[in-house]
């Protein structure tokens, strides 16, 4: 039984790539109305997450998480010593949307969280505190999805690499003041079974307060602690490698990540390779070829498509680019099938989707500076080579015309070219996936 409801690739916004710390809840506002008003909510982008830099780096002395309601005007209730996400919450539901909050599952958050915008804390003397959920497990759970009534959390792997370690704290007034071991990113690589202990904590408390699985769930570990095999088990997703950026290589390496890792993804539990970085630098607005190959390569490996850019400055290109619907599609097919390597060598790729309906998905990725010539084939399609096959181009929605056994093509520098393909299957339907164990 998967974990939570994504039964396709999760898709929405989070503020990450965009912002970055520098998150306030007009910028995450702003880029919620685009959604709405753009068609993309309508495209299936429903979901808006904050991600790391919403709260302060202590917690109250009954343990409660505090938001930061400088920047977060709206979690500001009672004397400025108490904060709720949940009018936030609350404004996101109105809009028809839904809406994601970040943690760690180690003792705390990846980056700085501030106290500078709340002078009636406590002074503290280092940068980051036990926010995360380690000791925190049930409380936080039921204040993000219970209280605050979030639908979506990412739970990042920071704080961890410590765990066994004893950390004594002592009362300051209202807050508690912890000794200062900060811990950092990295996991203790040889403790899979103990992390896999802390998530199971986790997939417990989430039971309690949403017994109806009605959320989703996305684990931050970066490909580590041999996540890629037991995520499923957990998140709804998993996230298979360090974090992207938005140069292009960064973004073929986290494509690279996934690829060959089909058998783990399916309904309800997705490899991710990270949030989209389209609209950003190499995939801005003089790039846009870049970008609709960043756009193919997350639509057929079945990625989770989180827009990672500032949609209130996003030009109508970018912003058609993540909407194209025969694109989309092809992430959303209900089979929920990642696509396979059918042909690869160091300078390009074919990756073919088992669509539900019988047709594949193919794409054609020419990973380098200059141009390249590439053959598909009936054979990469596993479709009869004696057949027509009819091919249908998923950017331009239009028909590309057929081929018989094989055809030429010769792609632009970094270029992926998408299409749907339908002819006589040689073997039957879902020969890809055939082999995916359970
Ligand atoms: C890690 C994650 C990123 C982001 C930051 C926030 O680096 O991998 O996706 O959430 O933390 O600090």
């Amino acid at each position: 039984q998967p974990v939570g409801h994504a039964m396709t690739p999760p898709m929405g916004w989070s503020s990450w790539n965009a912002f970055r710390v520098d998150i306030t809840e007009k910028k995450v506002m702003d880029s919620a109305q685009v959604i709405v008003d753009s068609g993309l909510a309508a495209a299936g982008y429903r979901s808006i997450n904050i991600d790391d830099g919403w709260w302060l780096k202590r917690r109250t002395s009954d343990g409660r998480l505090l938001v930061r309601t400088g920047l977060f005007p709206s979690a500001h209730v009672g004397a400025g010593k108490d904060s709720s996400l949940r009018p936030f919450t609350d404004r996101i539901h109105a809009m028809g949307l839904k809406a994601g909050i970040y943690t760690d599952i180690g003792r705390n958050a990846c980056s700085q969280a501030y106290d500078a915008d709340s002078p009636n804390l406590p002074e503290g003397t280092h940068a980051e505190r036990e926010v995360g959920l380690m000791g925190f497990m049930k409380q936080d759970v039921a204040l993000f999805f219970g209280e605050w009534n979030f639908d979506y959390l990412k739970v990042d792997g920071c704080g961890l690499s410590s765990y066994g370690r004893d950390r004594p704290h002592v009362a300051s007034g209202q807050y508690r003041e912890y000794k200062p071991t900060i811990v950092e990113g990295s996991i203790n690589q040889s403790d899979i079974e103990g992390t896999k202990k802390l998530y199971a904590g986790l997939k417990q408390a989430l039971h309690e307060v949403r017994p109806r699985g009605d959320y989703t769930l996305s684990v931050c570990l970066w490909g580590t602690v041999n996540v890629r095999s037991w995520g499923q088990d957990y998140g709804s997703m998993w996230r298979t490698s360090r974090d992207i950026w938005k140069g292009f290589a960064q973004m073929v390496h986290n494509f690279d990540t996934v690829a060959t890792r089909e058998f783990y993804a399916g309904p309800g539990r997705w490899n991710d390779p990270d949030m989209l970085e389209i609209g950003n630098g190499d995939f801005g607005d003089s790039h846009l070829l870049e970008a609709r190959t960043h756009m193919g390569l997350w639509a057929i490996m079945a990625a989770p498509l989180m827009i990672g850019t500032d949609l209130s400055k996003a030009s109508p290109a970018v912003i058609d680019i993540l909407k194209a619907p025969e694109v989309v599609a092809i992430n959303q097919d209900p089979a929920g099938h990642q696509g396979v390597l059918a042909y690869a060598d160091s300078d390009r790729q074919i990756v073919v989707k088992t669509l539900a309906d019988g047709r594949k998905a193919v794409l054609l990725f020419n990973r380098t500076g200059a141009p390249a010539k590439f053959t598909l084939t009936a054979e990469h399609l596993k479709m009869d080579a004696t057949t027509p096959i009819a091919l249908r181009d998923a950017w331009a929605r239009a028909d590309a015309g057929s081929f018989t056994g094989k055809r030429e093509f010769e792609l632009q520098a970094r270029e992926a070219l998408l299409f749907t393909a339908t002819g006589k299957h040689v073997l039957p339907k879902g020969y890809f996936v055939s082999e995916r164990p359970g």
